[in-house]
């Protein structure tokens, strides 16, 4: 199927480029306030339970429209952001962040107290890009980094995996041992796996420590 068309599996990097998808993210991705809330309240509660305290710096990557950045500063943290779509990240109204991707990051080794990368994780295509990726998370990180993924031992990640749930867009849940293999070749062993929603959703959530 060609790319671009109905139904066609579009690279991630591509994904968001246009105002539509930007205008639909912002507007009609999450059902209610409540699914709209769940990731940046549990990606407060993990980074203040993991030790991470005000004055930090923090990366949030991909940022998208910001939408963690609320809950990040709330935790008196210093926000940068990192996207690679320019329609996306002409939605986040704060100047502290920039066109970048996520497996190719313009800092030095060990830049950030901590590193948050919120649904990008399911929408590689390969697990050499996962692997990519993850690497450069770590690589830019001092100390955690704290990755969402589909966890497939979960009830609607099973169902996927058995074909009873088919999926067109290319987004895959990700076996824990795949995850757990790529933190550790990545220096930065999951010290926590957690769900934002346990059952029913497959939205998961990797708590890894860059080793010293
Ligand atoms: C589902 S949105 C998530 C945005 C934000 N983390 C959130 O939770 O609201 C996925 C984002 O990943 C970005 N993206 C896709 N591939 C990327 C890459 N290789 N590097 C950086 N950002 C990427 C897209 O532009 C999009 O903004």
């Amino acid at each position: 199927m060609g790319k671009g068309g109905r139904g066609a599996v579009l690279e991630p990097r591509e994904k968001w480029q246009g105002e539509h998808a930007a205008e639909r993210y912002t507007t009609a991705r999450f059902r209610s306030r409540a699914a709209a809330e769940r990731d940046p309240r549990t990606v407060a509660r993990l980074l203040a339970r993991h030790g991470v305290r005000r004055a930090d710096s923090v990366l949030d990557v991909p940022s998208g429209t910001g939408r963690l950045r609320p809950a990040l500063e709330g935790l008196g943290l210093w926000v940068t952001g990192a996207d690679i779509s320019p329609a996306m990240l002409a939605r986040d109204p704060s100047e502290r962040s920039l066109l970048a991707a996520a497996e190719c990051l313009p800092f030095r080794k060990g830049s950030f107290d901590a590193v948050v990368c919120c649904r990008l994780l399911h929408h590689l295509t390969s697990d050499d890009a996962l692997e990519r990726t993850i690497a450069e998370l770590a690589r830019v990180s001092r100390g955690l980094v704290l990755a969402s993924f589909w966890d497939r031992n979960s009830w609607p990640g099973w169902r996927r995996s058995m074909g009873l749930r088919p999926d067109s867009s290319g987004r895959r849940p990700i076996p824990k041992r795949v995850l757990a293999r790529c933190f550790a070749r990545a220096g930065a062993p999951i010290i926590e796996t957690t769900h934002s929603l346990r059952f029913l959703s497959m939205q998961a959530f990797a708590v890894a420590r860059v080793r010293p």
